[in-house]
């Protein structure tokens, strides 16, 4: 009676240029109260995706864009990644997974060696849900990195 569904998987792509305001739109809300000066910092990461500094990834459902990430170089050696978002709607549908691996083998790929995150205190665990079987480590908590109480979580992947 019923016939099986397979899920397909979600794509995972490089922003193009016009998604730049959506993903403002989506992340404004979150980083501008994560972080002092937020969306002047999102602006500027942007700027930087689109000069070829930095890699941003996009994922959509039913046409709008549900997740993001963002990878920053920073030591020659390293990268970070400075943001993981799925939008609240969409969240538990395995889209931040796809996010994070798509962005790990463009990693590989590129011979990065060592891939950090930082995240505020307390959504160490919901991340450490995506980042922990990936490879991530927890390494260090900055205390009051973004002022009292605001402390930071920091994780850590090196290339198998
Ligand atoms: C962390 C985040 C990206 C995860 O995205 P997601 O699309 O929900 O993740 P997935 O659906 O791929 O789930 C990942 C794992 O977490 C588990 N999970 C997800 N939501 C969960 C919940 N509420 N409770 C328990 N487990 C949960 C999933 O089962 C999955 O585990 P599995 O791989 O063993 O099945 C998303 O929750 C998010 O964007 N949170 C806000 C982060 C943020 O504010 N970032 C801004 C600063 S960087």
């Amino acid at each position: 009676m019923f016939t099986q569904r397979v899920a397909t998987p979600p794509e995972v792509r490089d922003m193009v240029g016009s998604e730049a305001t959506e993903v403002m739109r989506l992340l404004s809300e979150s980083i501008g109260s994560l972080y002092p000066e937020g969306e002047a910092w999102l602006r500027k990461r942007l700027r930087d995706v689109s000069d070829g500094k930095a890699l941003c990834k996009v994922v959509r459902t039913h046409d709008a864009l549900s997740g993001v990430a963002i990878v920053t170089p920073k030591r020659s050696s390293a990268v970070k990644l400075s943001t993981l978002f799925v939008a609240e709607d969409s969240r538990g549908q395995g889209l931040g997974s796809a996010l994070l691996d798509d962005v790990l083998i463009d990693l590989e790929v590129a011979g990065v060696n060592e891939v950090y995150v930082t995240v505020a205190h307390h959504l160490s665990d919901t991340l450490g849900r995506v980042l922990l079987p990936r490879g991530f480590v927890r390494v260090a908590t900055e205390l009051n990195r973004y002022g009292t109480g605001r402390h930071e979580a920091v994780f850590t992947r090196l290339a198998p």
